[in-house]
């Protein structure tokens, strides 16, 4: 079902990633002269160069990130031109050091210029964005779902809370305004775990989101075939994570949650330069192996703005027919990550072989069975979210 993806891409060049806004133009430095040679320089040979120069704290480059607008070489000088959204001033200036570095060594280069537009990011409280994307006007709030390890239950929760949220939402008059967006482009799990099957409608250039349960869903795995494994380069990922924001008709949406691939790849890193998030939540089991990770993921998000709502245990504890309770993957994993980050605990889900089976059946415990543990606990979450979701939007802009 390639086609379809490749439908979905086509429409890649109606949008634009980029809000060039120069607003801090971070300029000139020269350089002594290195050698005489003066081999053709085109900038394309720029840009292969610039591959060396990573964005901190990431590991993609700031080519492949696209903020890199312009590269020539003329008389012996380079000049470069980078656009970029941050309100860190220290990035635009790390970025043209490394520039500088990483050009000035080559033979037959005398000076560098390194021209940086600068957009600010917004602040927290609407959330952070790299390189200026703007979310759909409908979309009130979106949030992250993320964590450092995979497997951890991040898409079963991402299903649980999303339904919990219609609930709680749909209590209150505000029905379908709930979005789960899966951009585990690799893995998709949300229209299995939804019990959603078919093909999305294409309307002009949007495709119509599938829903169940209340909730409106737009998954790649709607668009793949179950056979074909999807091959993705970085951009491909960045464009189909765009278009699931921009080319989806969401309508109003109170929320729309979005269900992250593990760790700090491309699509987290799309994903943040795509829409303004609103916050994160990291979901963890309460293993060392999957805590330490986890702290990383959240890391990332501080580091681009994304204010972290809390940290969600999941897999915390089991309990035996006879009652005893018992810590499969150790305890306490939840409460350290959430702490050394700064943030809240906000829940602790059990191991309930029920939650994995309405996983496989598209029927999730929030919505079979309302009044467990479990899904008590994905609905005392989902009511945390909400609130801490209304105090941010009446806190003052920074
Ligand atoms: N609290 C839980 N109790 C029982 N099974 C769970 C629980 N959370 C997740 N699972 C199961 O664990 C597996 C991995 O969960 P999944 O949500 O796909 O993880 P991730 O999205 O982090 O890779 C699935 O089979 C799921 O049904
Ligand atoms: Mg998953």
């Amino acid at each position: 079902m390639v086609e379809k993806a490749g439908l979905i891409a086509g429409h890649a060049q109606a949008i634009s990633i980029y809000t060039l806004r120069a607003q801090n133009n971070v300029k000139t430095s020269s350089h002594p002269k290195i050698s005489n040679s003066l081999p053709a320089v085109t900038p394309e040979a720029i840009k292969e160069l610039l591959k060396q120069v990573k964005y901190p704290g990431f590991s993609r480059d700031i080519v492949s990130f696209g903020l890199v607008r312009s590269a020539a070489f003329v008389d012996g000088t380079v000049k470069v031109a980078l656009a970029l959204t941050s309100s860190d001033a220290k990035i635009p200036l790390f970025l043209k050091t490394e520039v500088e570095k990483c050009l000035q060594v080559q033979p037959g280069v005398k000076a560098v210029i390194v021209d940086i537009a600068v957009t600010p990011a917004k602040t927290p409280a609407t959330g952070g964005n790299l390189a200026g994307g703007t979310a759909p006007k409908g979309i009130a709030r979106s949030v992250a779902i993320a964590s450092g390890k995979g497997g951890v239950g991040k898409s079963t929760f991402s299903v649980n809370l999303a339904c919990a949220l219609a609930k709680i939402l749909e209590g209150q008059g505000r029905i379908g305004r709930v979005g789960l967006m899966d951009c585990d482009i690799y893995g998709p799990s949300i229209p299995l775990m939804m019990g959603i099957t078919g093909r999305p409608n294409v309307e002009g250039d949007n495709l119509i989101p599938m829903e169940n349960h209340g909730v409106k869903v737009m998954s790649m795995g709607f668009l793949v075939d179950d056979n074909t494994p999807v091959i993705w380069r970085g951009p491909m990922v960045m464009k189909t994570v765009q278009q699931f924001v921009q080319n989806v008709t969401w309508g109003d949406l109170d929320i729309l949650l979005v269900d992250l691939p593990p760790g700090t790849g491309d699509a987290q890193l799309s994903l943040v330069q795509t829409i303004p998030l609103d916050g994160a939540v990291l979901v963890t089991t309460p293993q060392i192996a999957a805590t330490q990770i986890a702290r990383k993921g959240g890391l990332m998000f501080q580091k681009v703005n994304v204010p972290l709502l809390g940290v969600a245990e999941n897999m915390s504890h089991f309990t035996d027919p006879a009652g005893n309770r018992h810590a499969l993957f150790g305890e306490g994993g939840g409460a350290k990550t959430a702490e050394a980050l700064g943030t809240a605990l906000l829940g602790q889900v059990p191991i309930v072989p029920a939650i994995r089976m309405g996983g496989d059946d598209g029927n999730p415990i929030v919505v079979s069975d309302p009044q467990s543990e479990a899904a008590q606990t994905f609905i005392a979450i989902a009511e945390n979210l909400l609130r801490q979701l209304k105090t941010k939007a009446s806190a003052p802009a920074q």
